[in-house]
């Protein structure tokens, strides 16, 4: 499967993608993860992105596809889940190039509904582990021992682009960047809407369910 989790920062896409990776054994991809590897990595790629996720931006086009491009080829023939990729109309539109030279195609889009309100009070609470990744909250989702990982006992951290400032642009960013791929999606491809005001697992059995249709369909 060739998927998509299209929605707003803190609609919880990286919670989801885990899940949705695990099931059926695809590559997890999330530009945001990648992008704060190749910071913390102090690489050319991580300080030209510094600024613009500092400021709640987006990182360039340019710079996204091609670092994109070159991590869904390492994917393996089971597929992938892409977790903040596209995030503008023009990345979309590059990506389906890409996998037309393959004969291929995205199988769905998934995008996960939710109100600015809600992911704001999600983004400030969010704590998550520097080795591993894992992503907690400090109400909705707390590891066992207080802020500690729950896999490797690492400290957890808050991440820099997520203060009450940041959040309110990246949710701008959102509303005029990326929302109108939901619309490109209705056009070009197969969106299902999830409504993801819900508890995390809710989330995931609406999203198993869909993804589960789609398999039957398929076969
Ligand atoms: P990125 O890392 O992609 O951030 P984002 O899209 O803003 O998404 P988040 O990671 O903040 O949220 P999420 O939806 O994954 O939510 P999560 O599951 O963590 O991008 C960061 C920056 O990189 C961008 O601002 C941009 O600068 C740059 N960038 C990245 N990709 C780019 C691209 N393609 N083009 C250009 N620039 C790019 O959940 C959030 C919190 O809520 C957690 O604490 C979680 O525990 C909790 N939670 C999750 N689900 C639920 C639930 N159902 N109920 C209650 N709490 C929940």
């Amino acid at each position: 499967m060739r998927l998509v989790l299209l929605g707003a920062p803190g609609a919880g896409k990286g919670t989801q993608c885990k899940h949705i990776a695990a099931q059926y054994r695809l590559l997890h991809l999330s530009s945001g993860d990648i992008l704060r590897k190749e910071r913390a990595a102090g690489t050319k790629l991580g300080k030209k992105a510094q600024s613009f996720m500092d400021s709640g931006a987006l990182v360039p086009d340019g710079i996204i596809l091609e670092m994109m491009t070159k991590a869904i080829k390492k994917a393996p023939a089971a597929g992938f889940i892409l977790d903040g990729f596209p995030r503008t109309v023009n990345q979309a539109v590059e990506l389906d190039k890409s996998l037309a030279v393959n004969n291929r195609k995205l199988d769905a889009v998934l995008n996960l509904k939710i109100d600015d309100r809600i992911v704001a009070k999600r983004m400030t609470g969010r704590r998550s582990c520097p080795q591993c990744g894992a992503v907690y909250h400090i109400d909705n989702l707390k590891p066992k021992v207080d802020g500690l990982c729950d896999n490797d006992g690492a400290k957890l951290v808050q991440r820099s682009d997520d203060s009450p400032e940041v959040v309110a642009n990246r949710l701008k960013t959102y509303h005029q960047q990326t929302e109108p791929l939901v619309d490109y999606y209705k056009n070009n491809g197969t969106i299902f809407d999830v409504d993801a005001d819900r508890a995390p697992d809710e989330v995931g059995a609406l999203i198993f369910q869909k993804l589960d249709d789609l398999a039957k369909c398929e076969a």
